[in-house]
């Protein structure tokens, strides 16, 4: 396990100016269920609204491997055990609601409102969150963390 490892190696914060009102708005008209036996009250959707499909596509059309989305939802009350993601290589999330919980990857406490994360490579946990956390996250299936930093900074 990697405990304590370079900041600059699990996070890369991205500075767009999302519509976070309509993508709250599409969070809510999905149809958000639990998925993870481990961690057994998250919950995700696939179903995502023109908006967050936009999103979406646009880092499809700048990564050459398959890109997905799925609103998260970590309900109040709950936390998220340590884990990597395994089904993926990377993913940006987009914070639609902080929940007031934080993330812990690699050894660091970390707060951002966009980013690209390595969620594949370093094992990360969210402390309990008094209130509804909640994001967009694009998935990168195929791409892991550096090489789609790569790609979004030198195109
Ligand atoms: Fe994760």
């Amino acid at each position: 396990m990697i405990s304590n490892i370079n900041r600059s190696n699990c996070i890369y914060e991205l500075n767009y100016d999302f519509d976070t009102e309509r993508l709250l708005k599409e969070f809510n008209e999905s149809d958000l269920a639990t998925f993870s036996s481990y961690n057994e009250t998250w919950e995700r959707s696939g179903k995502l609204g023109e908006y967050s499909q936009n999103i979406i596509d646009i880092f499809d059309d700048m990564i050459d491997g398959r890109v997905i989305g799925l609103f998260y939802n970590q309900p109040a009350g709950t936390a998220v055990k340590l884990h990597r993601d395994m089904n993926c290589k990377s993913k940006i999330n987009i914070i639609l609601s902080h929940g007031g919980s934080t993330l812990m990857m690699g050894g660091h406490e970390i707060k951002y409102e966009t980013a690209l994360l390595n969620v594949h490579e370093v094992e990360h946990s969210v402390s309990v969150a008094p209130f509804n956390r909640s994001m967009l996250s694009v998935v990168f299936m195929e791409n892991g963390f550096h090489e789609v930093k790569e790609k979004i900074t030198n195109g």
